[in-house]
């Protein structure tokens, strides 16, 4: 392998990296896992905070990766995310840094994850109604997402992103409602189709709100047109609302696959690459790491997981088969 990028056999190029710091969570999203919770990782498989950064670094030094996004379950219960995002801040070259959040706890955080370097926010918000809510997530939580989101454009964590997924019977009656309302704020929203990454292994492709079905239901209050400033391989298809400057996302992870121009690597909390979030397959870096592995040693195996990235998710396939961990336990 003489390329030192994160390169694959079908020619993409990994620059963005995802890591999940935690499996847990103070929700309990139904797409994502049941009510009662999960057997979490134990302590000592998870990364340690300088394990991560470590690992950051490597990436960074060796492999190219110019952006790192942090993720969960929920990164803002990981202890020491600050130090973390402090620690990724002085790599060089410096990496992009967001976090893929609910928001909750940011309102005190948002500050402090700023001043240690966090340049952006992706929050997860999938509906403004409380009732609804707490049916999506198991938990009556809204206010303090809605403090976190404030918190986090006021703290300059900006542009806000805001993802949401829409439940059928759920929360897909009124999402303009969300539209306008992010609209009026600033943030930038866009909806994400449901993905069989749920720990209860109940996704139903019938069940799912498609891309098609959202663009309609906006459509009913809105003029959305084609954004010209769309890049090609921004996994949202963005949309200008009547006329623009506003916009919306909406992203057809399953009904419009981008596997094609995918550009990310995940490592999960306890260590392992993971080409896709639906690979069934991780490389052990942390046994790797412990066992004394030098820094070009863990980029070696980092690229040869890398060249195995299947084309595609592979959802639409017949014999499709959902990987063994659920979202929270692989970041999202
Ligand atoms: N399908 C689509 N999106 C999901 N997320 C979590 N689980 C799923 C799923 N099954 C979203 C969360 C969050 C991001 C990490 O992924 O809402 O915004
Ligand atoms: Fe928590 Fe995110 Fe899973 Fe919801 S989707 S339960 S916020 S990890």
């Amino acid at each position: 392998m003489t390329s030192v990028a994160l390169v694959d056999q079908h020619g993409r190029v990994a620059t963005d990296l995802r890591i999940s710091l935690t499996d847990r969570c103070n929700l309990r999203c139904t797409y994502c896992m049941p009510p009662e919770g999960l057997p979490w990782l134990p302590g000592p498989s998870l990364l340690t905070d300088d394990e991560v950064v470590r690992l950051a670094r490597v990436a960074m030094e060796r492999l190219d990766v110019n952006e790192i996004r942090y993720t969960g379950g929920e990164p803002l219960l990981r202890p020491g995310l600050v130090k973390i995002i402090e620690g990724s801040s002085e790599l060089r070259p410096r990496p992009r840094l967001s976090l893929t959040t609910n928001a909750i706890g940011l309102a005190r955080l948002a500050e402090p994850l700023a001043a240690a370097g966090l340049d952006r926010v992706n929050i997860s918000i999938d509906t403004l109604d409380e009732a609804e809510f707490e049916k999506l997530a198991y938990r009556r939580r809204l206010a303090d997402t809605l403090a976190g989101i404030r918190a986090a454009a006021a703290a300059g964590l900006t542009p806000v992103k805001l993802n949401a997924v829409l439940i059928r019977g759920v929360n897909d009656s009124h999402p303009e409602r969300l539209l306008e309302w992010s609209l009026e704020h600033g943030y930038e929203l866009r909806f994400i189709e449901q993905m069989p990454l749920d720990a209860q292994h109940q996704w139903d492709r019938e069940q799912m709100v498609t891309a098609d079905e959202i663009f309609e239901k906006l459509s009913q209050r809105h003029e959305l047109t084609p954004d010209p400033e769309h890049r090609g391989s921004a996994p949202a298809e963005t949309w200008l609302v009547d006329g623009g400057p506003a916009k919306v996302g909406i992203i057809g992870s399953v009904t419009r696959p981008f596997c094609g121009a995918c550009d990310r690597t995940r490592l999960t909390a306890d260590g392992q690459v993971r080409s896709c979030l639906f690979s069934r397959e991780e490389s052990d870096l942390r046994e790797a790491m412990r066992s004394g592995a030098s820094d070009e040693e863990l980029a070696d195996r980092w690229r040869v997981a890398m060249w195995g990235k299947l084309p595609g998710h592979g959802i639409n396939d017949p014999r499709f088969l959902q990987p063994a961990r659920p979202m929270s336990a692989i970041g999202g």
